[in-house]
């Protein structure tokens, strides 16, 4: 038991907490904010601690004014920056000083701001395309037939991509919303496979590569939601047509049902591997990020806007299964989604 009556029990508080002595001495600091800034700190003045000028201003501020203050302190852990919320309370000479996670907060605040500046560039450019066109239409190639009837494919194929975009966010929201809940259909994955390449026979001929399909999966049903996993199913085989057309041939595989460690259950894995220019390594865990393209003009001029891999990556993250892309430069990709079975 502490012997004064007034001493705070810092080292008992679930939360990060630091006490300041009348010398300006870090005196004590509760196990979780230990954990924050190191152990070393303990016994040393305060402003050698936190370093942070704008957090040991509001300390100064509180100890001259014997007010409450609230100021920022940032840190680092491991590879991700850190904010904290510091409350300064002086107590008499003593101050003590609490700080609040706003991590995540803050990275909620980020995303959204990148996403936002994101989804306005992306349709700022075809809007100032359309906008061009159209005053170029109305001057200049008013009476010029053939230019107008290039300009109007062109305005047609500008809108066509900001429906693009808009449908994708509509249908990644969808599935964000919907996360949480199970799909209930029970879907045999090799015949949706199936399905879903007769639907894009006009793409799949347009683009002249010839598609394979083994399918041995002897019917195994998946638990799913069919629309989304068509949407799974075409966002890859789409990929493998516009970035690997140049390898000529798509092999898509459905394994037969197999225990999948990643899953601690059976599974089924479909396999869609391309023989194009292939992925860097360092490109390949940001691709399911919303927007990201490794080569943003190629990926623009075929119409793409960044966010099939995000769709995919939420729709197999609702079905509780695994997305797994492999590429070798010069070799080609494989992208991979293993659903537990039924
Ligand atoms: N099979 C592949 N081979 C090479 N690069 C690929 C392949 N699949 C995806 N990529 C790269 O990953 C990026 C992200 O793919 P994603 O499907 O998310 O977006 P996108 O295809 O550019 O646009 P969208 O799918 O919205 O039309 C692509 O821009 C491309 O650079
Ligand atoms: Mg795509």
């Amino acid at each position: 038991m502490p012997t004064d009556p007034t001493a705070i029990p810092i080292a008992a508080l679930p939360f990060p907490v630091m006490l300041i002595d009348d010398r300006q001495i870090v005196a004590a600091l509760s196990p979780s904010l230990a954990a924050v800034l190191g152990d070393h700190v303990r016994g040393r003045h305060y402003i050698n601690a936190l370093r942070q000028p704008i957090t040991l201003e509001a300390i100064e501020a509180a100890m001259k004014t014997g007010q409450p203050g609230l100021t920022r302190w940032l840190g680092r852990d491991g590879a991700r920056d850190t904010t904290w919320d510091v409350h300064v309370i002086p107590e008499g000479r003593r101050m003590v000083l609490t700080f609040e996670d706003r991590t995540a907060a803050e990275e909620v605040g980020q995303f959204r701001r990148d996403f936002v500046a994101n989804v306005s560039h992306e349709l700022r450019t075809p809007l100032t395309a359309l906008q061009g066109f159209i005053e170029t239409l109305r001057g200049a190639a008013r009476n010029d037939a053939v230019a107008r009837e290039r300009f109007l494919g062109i305005m047609e194929r500008e809108t066509a991509r900001m429906t693009q975009l808009v449908d994708d966010l509509l249908s990644l929201s969808r599935v964000e919303e919907g996360e949480r809940m199970r799909p209930v259909q029970t879907i045999a994955l090799g015949e949706l496979v199936v399905a879903t390449l007769a639907d894009l026979e006009p793409v799949i001929a347009a683009s002249g590569v010839t598609v394979a399909l083994n399918d041995d999966s002897a019917g195994a049903m998946v638990r799913g939601d069919a629309n989304q996993l068509r949407q799974v199913i075409g966002n890859l085989i789409e990929n493998a047509i516009k970035y690997g057309a140049s390898g000529g041939a798509l092999i898509i595989r459905v394994d037969s049902a197999m225990y999948h460690r990643g899953l601690r259950a059976d599974g089924v894995t479909l396999h869609v591997q391309d023989r194009g220019p292939g992925i860097a390594q360092h490109h390949i865990p940001r691709l399911t990020e919303r927007f990201y393209r490794v080569d943003t003009h190629r990926s623009r001029a075929l119409g793409g806007t960044g966010l099939g891999l995000a769709i995919v990556k939420h729709i197999v993250s609702r079905h509780r299964g695994r997305l797994l892309i492999e590429s070798t430069i010069g070799q080609g990709t494989t992208c991979s989604v293993v659903l537990p079975l039924a």
